[in-house]
């Protein structure tokens, strides 16, 4: 069985021989170790990650429900993002803030970078051996790279949604919702989950069709549903940002659609990153789009960023401007 949370967890398994996962601190790279189950054990003190107070995390204010976000609107700001693959560097100081409470969406070609910048921005490269990075993410001003921040607490707090739906299958619907909240030890009475298994699903738009079969598997769901149940699962944490990589490639016109409103109902609690292929949801669900280009066999870099009206009707790069109109890509 596909175990979906394996994909977000420290990977224990992960060959420590080799040089492994490292932050590069500049470019050329000074490296700096990273454990993977924890905080990076720094050779030194990497001059792009501004020194922080042991503890000093950001301001929590605690749900009363179950849960462990803090409820309130986070921007993330990526600054100076170059990353490799082993020697091979796919991304080139990419810089970009997404607004917190607001739909950001990346668009480009296949292999511009766009994935492996949107794993950056949740800690899930460094799952990949020998993979390393340079610069800043910084959520609500506080790097997830610092040397005093947890790797889960960065995972919890900026989710991640998938291509395709990867929920438990065997588990039931209210399980899969709450599985997250199991992982991470959070206690709740039966009544608060309740609430919470409830409060996710609408959320997610998934509530009314699934009201009165909450036992039943989560694999027994559609195509769709299930998408909107992983959207619920993420939910569950209470993260401030939530990441999706092509949520809705793997689905029908009318889960897209349903997907999409459940996009633009989210975004007022949580701050969305969105990667798609497809122009027309771009333009239709994001307040800010950022065009990627790896042209050549150069690493991705973004060419463009801005307001999604001006990105599709007034691009300042011919290149954004014959992408949107599928002229490339
Ligand atoms: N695990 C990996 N190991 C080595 N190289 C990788 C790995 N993952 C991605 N790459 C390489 O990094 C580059 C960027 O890949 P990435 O998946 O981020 O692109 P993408 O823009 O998301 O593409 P797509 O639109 O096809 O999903 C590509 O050249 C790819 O081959
Ligand atoms: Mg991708």
């Amino acid at each position: 069985m596909t175990h979906p949370i394996d994909e977000t967890a420290p990977r224990w398994d992960a060959p420590r021989a080799e040089p492994g996962w490292a932050v590069r601190a500049a470019d050329p790279p000074t490296l700096v170790d990273i454990a993977p189950d924890g905080p990076p054990s720094h050779g030194g003190a990497p001059a792009t990650h501004p020194a922080t107070t042991a503890g000093a995390g950001p301001k929590h204010r605690r749900s009363a429900r179950p849960g462990t976000g803090t409820g309130e609107l986070a921007a993330l700001d990526a600054r100076g993002i170059s990353a490799w693959f082993g020697e091979r560097k796919v991304l080139d100081r990419v810089s970009l803030t997404m607004r917190a409470g607001q739909v950001t969406a990346l668009i480009g070609p296949s292999g511009c970078g766009k994935s492996t910048f949107l794993r950056i921005l949740n800690r899930m490269h460094e799952l990949v051996s020998g993979a390393s990075l340079a610069g800043e993410v910084l959520l609500d001003g506080q790097d997830i790279y610092d040397s005093s921040r947890r790797v889960t607490d960065a995972r919890r707090q900026i989710g991640m949604v998938f291509q395709k739906p990867n929920p438990f299958p065997a588990m039931s619907i209210y399980d899969n919702v709450i599985s997250g909240l199991r992982l991470t030890g959070v206690k709740a009475s039966r009544r608060d989950l309740d609430d919470l298994v409830e409060e996710c699903l609408a959320k997610a738009g998934l509530w009314k069709e699934v009201r009165d079969r909450l036992r039943q598997p989560g694999g027994a769901l559609s195509g769709g549903q299930q998408q909107r149940l992983c959207i619920a699962r993420s939910l569950a944490v209470r993260p401030r940002v939530l990441l999706m990589d092509e949520p809705c490639s793997a689905l029908d016109p009318t889960s897209t659609r349903r997907i999409e409103e459940t996009i633009g109902e989210l975004v007022a609690e949580v701050t969305i990153v969105i990667v798609t292929h497809n122009m027309q949801q771009a333009a239709r669900v994001s307040d800010e789009c950022a065009f990627f280009l790896a042209s050549q066999g150069t690493p991705g870099a973004i060419v463009e960023y801005g307001p999604t009206s001006a990105m599709f009707d007034n691009p300042q790069d011919s290149r954004t401007y014959d992408y949107v109109h599928g002229r490339f890509g």
